[in-house]
């Protein structure tokens, strides 16, 4: 089996898994749009990591599937809620929740989806288990930081690169950071090669987000399945906007800080803003950003056992870099 193959093999499993997990029915304003949520596909990056991380420590995969599962669960309720708050109309090419029912069906289905993460995560047989759950439940707290800092930066004026590669560690990083913590536990990892992974995660998962800020700008919007420009008209400050006001001068300076005074972009100038992007070398510079994080994610690996699992971990990361995920 190749690395894809394996990939490939993983995520059908996890389809399989949401799939029929959730078996009520009614109410149909909480459980058709918690199902429509997870159903609608993605790529199921962190669940398969998970499954891959607890065979990279000589573990089976299928034992961490109750826990990865947890993982893709409450990605997706991160997701319903994220959407309202960036008031996002499409996600993984259809439309979001609130669009789709109204806000308080997305509140709710969210927090429905959250309870059934813990439902999935805790059917984890583990001696590690107390553990499993502690780090799951920081990684909540920790990615709802994130999100905080995340709407708190779109109001204000400054904000260091420092400061945003902290708040995507939070809002993204730690959640494929835990992936593969918990994998790695559920597979007894050694406390070496755990914490190898960890680190593997973190640096995945900011690799991962600069892509996104990336994509949301120069992504095709049919494979990305989001609406093009969404961070631009929400003013958020992304690696992209950051670098871009450092580097620049003059007309375009000035174009870029109309930015704060309207709070965001209107949608037609958002053509404009990416030649801006490109001119100042801000997109460059990201892009350079990805493939640090992508190396290092790669030099996290080589300290693990040469495995099967360890391959297809490589071959995800480099796709991360060709951007087909
Ligand atoms: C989207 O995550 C949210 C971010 C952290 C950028 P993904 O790009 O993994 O979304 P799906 O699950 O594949 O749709
Ligand atoms: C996603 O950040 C972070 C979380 C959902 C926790 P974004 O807001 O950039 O994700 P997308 O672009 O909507 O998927
Ligand atoms: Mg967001
Ligand atoms: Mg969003
Ligand atoms: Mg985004």
């Amino acid at each position: 089996m190749n690395p894809e193959q394996r990939y490939e093999r993983h995520k059908s499993a996890v389809e399989r898994y949401l799939r029929s997990f959730i078996t009520e029915h009614k109410p149909k304003t909480l459980y058709h749009p918690a199902k429509y949520v997870l159903v609608a596909g993605g790529k199921r990056i962190r669940p398969v990591i998970t499954l891959l991380a607890c065979e990279a420590v000589g573990g089976e995969a299928n034992n961490a599937m109750h826990a990865g599962a947890g993982i893709e669960i409450l990605h997706n309720f991160t997701l319903v809620h994220d959407d309202i708050m960036d008031h996002a109309e499409t996600r993984r090419g259809r439309l979001t929740v609130h669009k789709k029912w109204d806000e308080n069906v997305a509140l709710l289905s969210g927090d429905a989806l959250l309870a059934f993460a813990y439902r999935a995560l805790l059917r984890t047989k583990s001696t590690h288990i107390q553990e499993i759950g502690k780090i799951f439940t920081e990684g909540v707290v920790t990615i709802c930081e994130g999100q905080a800092l995340d709407k708190e930066f779109e109001t204000r004026h400054r904000v260091h690169v420092n400061e945003y590669l902290m708040m995507i560690e939070k809002k993204t990083g730690k959640l494929v950071s835990i992936a593969a913590q918990l994998g790695a536990l559920v597979g007894n990892a050694a406390p070496s090669d755990l914490e190898a992974l960890r680190r593997y995660g973190e640096y995945v998962g900011r690799a991962f987000q600069i892509q996104d800020d990336l994509l949301d700008i120069v992504g095709n919007e049919k494979e990305f399945g989001k609406t093009i420009g969404g961070d631009l008209v929400e003013g958020k400050k992304t690696f992209l906007l950051l670098e871009a006001l450092r580097r620049a001068k003059g007309e375009q300076k000035k174009m870029l800080q109309r930015i704060f005074t309207n709070r965001g972009v209107p949608r037609k100038q958002i053509q404009a803003f990416r030649l801006i992007y490109e001119e100042t070398g801000a997109i460059d510079s990201a892009k350079k950003r990805i493939e640090n994080d992508i190396t290092e994610a790669k030099n996290q690996l080589s300290t693990l056992p040469a495995s099967a699992a360890r391959e297809t971990l490589r071959w995800m990361t480099d796709r991360l870099l060709n951007r087909k995920f």
